[in-house]
């Protein structure tokens, strides 16, 4: 089985083949654009891109829409997060938690597969803004953000030892068993 894996980010695309190949489900990125309405939850985002390219494209596929959420900022950037990355950046980020000492957040994602119906599944992992960043793997946000018991910050962990505790990680881990009990 072939899915398509809508999303302009190769780093993500890594992530997901980690959990798919060892089912022999090869999955493949399609870059293809797709609205991203402004909406209070991930899920909302979601559900309206994978409805929207459900009428545009054939074949099973899935997207995945993740947010970080800071706590002592009430949540931002969440569902703006994207657009803080490519605005503000990680500096930005780091600027605007200055003065704060709560520095814990939280990454959240969903996963949205459309097979003629829509499923959703979702994972978080929680943890803490570093003082600064640190380590030169993954993407985004990963070098500012260090998961609850770990010493590392996701940036200067594998994608095996990222996969093993990211919210994407943990959605990929729900919609592979899924799979395996549905296909
Ligand atoms: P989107 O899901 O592609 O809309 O991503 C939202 C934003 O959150 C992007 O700017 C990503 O860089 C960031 N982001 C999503 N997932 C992760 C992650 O696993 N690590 C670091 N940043 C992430």
């Amino acid at each position: 089985m072939r899915l398509a894996f809508i999303t302009s980010n190769p780093g993500k695309v890594e992530e997901a083949k980690e959990y798919f190949e060892p089912l022999g489900i090869e999955v493949y990125q399609l870059s293809y654009s797709y609205p991203e309405i402004q909406a209070d939850t991930l899920e909302e985002v979601a559900e309206y891109g994978a409805r929207w390219l459900a009428e545009k494209i054939s074949g099973p596929f899935f997207l995945d829409d993740s947010g970080l959420f800071i706590e002592a900022l009430n949540g931002f950037p969440g569902v703006y997060s994207a657009y803080v990355y490519r605005t503000l950046g990680i500096g930005g980020i780091l600027k605007l938690m200055e003065g704060f000492s709560d520095r814990s957040a939280y990454f959240k994602s969903i996963i949205a597969y459309w097979d003629g119906e829509l499923h959703i599944f979702g994972g978080r992992v929680d943890g803490e803004i570093t003082a600064e960043p640190r380590g030169e793997g993954g993407f985004g946000f990963d070098p500012i953000f260090r998961p609850r018991g770990s010493d590392k910050t996701f940036a200067e962990m594998t994608t095996e030892e990222k996969n093993l505790i990211s919210h994407r990680g943990k959605a990929l881990k729900v919609f592979a068993s899924w799979l395996r009990e549905n296909l």
